[in-house]
């Protein structure tokens, strides 16, 4: 076994189409996991777009470890425990600064092309559309700008060529993985981050964490790795868990 590979590390996963997607290979993942979390203290965090309780009814669904922390609503909350009904309300402090729902929801109001998420998925730091690919190449722009103009400083990310979240200044998957990373003391490069679609560019953005980027990415995180090459960042073969049991073993974490 090589020496990285008997350290704690910091897992952070996606869950659609990245941990989730292939049960064969989640099985051989979750053993790994939990072996190495039970062994080193590895921590494993869920990152995704989903809320809580829509996390809730894939967890019902599939086979999924208890995660350390599970991060929801593409990162604007952060849950100690995955059965914890309140978010750490010291990230929501953290958001709340300059955000204005109201104003974010009267603004999208005007686009007809924007067509409001169903209701779970609106949260408090999280606005959520659908939106389709061609219009969201002109709308998103103006979009940005009347809410800069009406002194609205957000977020706004698209993913999955269909969805589309504003979110506060502050918010995102990456943000909320340092936000751990600097509450449990563990560096960048003692992490790694996987993940599919346009939500999970920000968990690929925070120092040099290593990233996985599974064979079935989306177009728009294929394109953005294309422009921002790094050694710490891996474009697997596989596809979902089976991409991701390919780069632990690429970055050292994994033996195999
Ligand atoms: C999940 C959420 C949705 C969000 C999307 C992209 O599907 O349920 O609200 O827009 O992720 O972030
Ligand atoms: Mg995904």
């Amino acid at each position: 076994m090589s020496e990285v590979a008997v350290a704690a590390f910091l897992f952070v996963t996606d869950l659609d189409n990245t941990l989730v997607g292939d049960d064969y290979a989640l099985i051989e993942l979750n053993q790994k996991l939990s072996q190495h979390r039970q062994e080193y203290g590895t921590k494993i965090v869920y990152a995704t777009g989903r809320s809580r309780s829509s996390y809730n009814t894939l967890k019902a669904e599939k086979q999924l470890l208890d995660p350390d922390a599970l991060i929801a609503s593409v990162g604007t909350e952060i849950y100690d425990d995955d059965r914890d009904d309140n978010p750490d309300p010291a990230w929501s402090e953290k958001l709340s600064e300059g955000w204005d729902r109201e104003l974010a929801v009267a603004t999208a109001a005007h686009y007809s092309d924007l067509v409001p998420q169903e209701d779970s998925e609106q949260r408090p730091f999280k606005v959520s559309y659908l939106v389709t690919e061609e219009a969201a190449v002109e709308v998103l722009p103006r979009l940005k700008s009347q809410l800069s103009e009406r002194g609205l400083d957000v977020k706004l990310i698209f993913s999955g060529g269909k969805d589309l979240d504003i979110l506060p200044r502050h918010a995102d998957k990456g943000l909320a993985v340092q936000f751990l990373q600097q509450k449990w003391g563990i560096d960048t490069t003692r992490t790694v981050v996987c993940g599919d679609s346009g939500n999970d560019i920000a968990l690929f953005s925070v120092g040099s964490s290593r990233g996985i980027i599974v064979g079935n990415a989306r177009p728009e995180l294929q394109q953005w790795y294309d422009e921002n090459p790094a050694d710490y960042r891996y474009l697997a073969q596989g596809h979902c868990a089976a991409g991701i049991l390919e780069g632990l073993q690429h970055f050292g974490f994994f033996s195999s």
